[in-house]
């Protein structure tokens, strides 16, 4: 059985996008961390921000890495941002940190189309001036945390999901079977 890929990364850096393509390009499966949060707990992660507070969704984070640590094999598993944080990530599988500076990731959301549901999802993205102190202490620990580090600024997603791949000694689909 082959390991997982965990991608992690400051929130909206397209780390959800990446694992779709990387599910593409090589026939595996893609999940993510917060839907599973999200289905377990019937609830949206705003909702869970709002009514049961940031602590009780850093311990779902920590639930859901068990979880997959104990039942997920051979799959792609996109992460929200603090998730880097969870106890055993390294057991997961080998992992992906996708790195852009600030102001790309910013930039990126607000000329999204659909830039207010992006903010909305994303209660950390609220003030600006926080997030950026939560990226400054988040890069470290991203780093420390990463197997492979790859920066995606202003590249586009199949080219990173290419990237990832190459450097991971995996081999992309033909063609025909995408
Ligand atoms: C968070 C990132 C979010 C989501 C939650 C908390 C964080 O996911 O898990 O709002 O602490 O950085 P994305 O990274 O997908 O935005």
């Amino acid at each position: 059985m082959e390991r997982n890929i965990v991608l992690i990364g400051f929130m909206a850096v397209g780390k959800g996008r990446t694992a779709r393509e990387l599910a593409r390009q090589s026939g595996r499966y893609a999940i993510d961390c917060d839907d599973l949060i999200e289905s377990f707990s019937k609830m949206k992660i705003r909702e869970i921000f709002e009514h049961l507070g940031e602590p009780h969704f850093r311990r779902l984070e920590k639930e859901t890495g068990l979880w997959l640590e104990h039942h997920v094999r051979n799959t792609i598993i996109s992460t929200g941002g603090g998730f880097v944080n969870v106890p055993n990530l390294k057991k997961i599988g080998v992992v992906v940190y996708l790195h852009s500076d600030f102001e790309a990731i910013v930039n990126q959301v607000m000329d999204h189309p659909q830039a207010k549901k992006k903010l909305e999802k994303r209660p950390l993205l609220k003030s600006l001036k926080k997030a950026r102190k939560l990226f400054d202490s988040r890069l470290p620990i991203y780093r420390e945390a990463a197997d492979v580090e790859i920066d995606v600024t202003g590249r586009k997603t199949a080219d990173v999901a290419g990237t990832i791949l190459q450097g991971l000694g995996i081999a992309p689909l033909a063609a025909k079977d995408k």
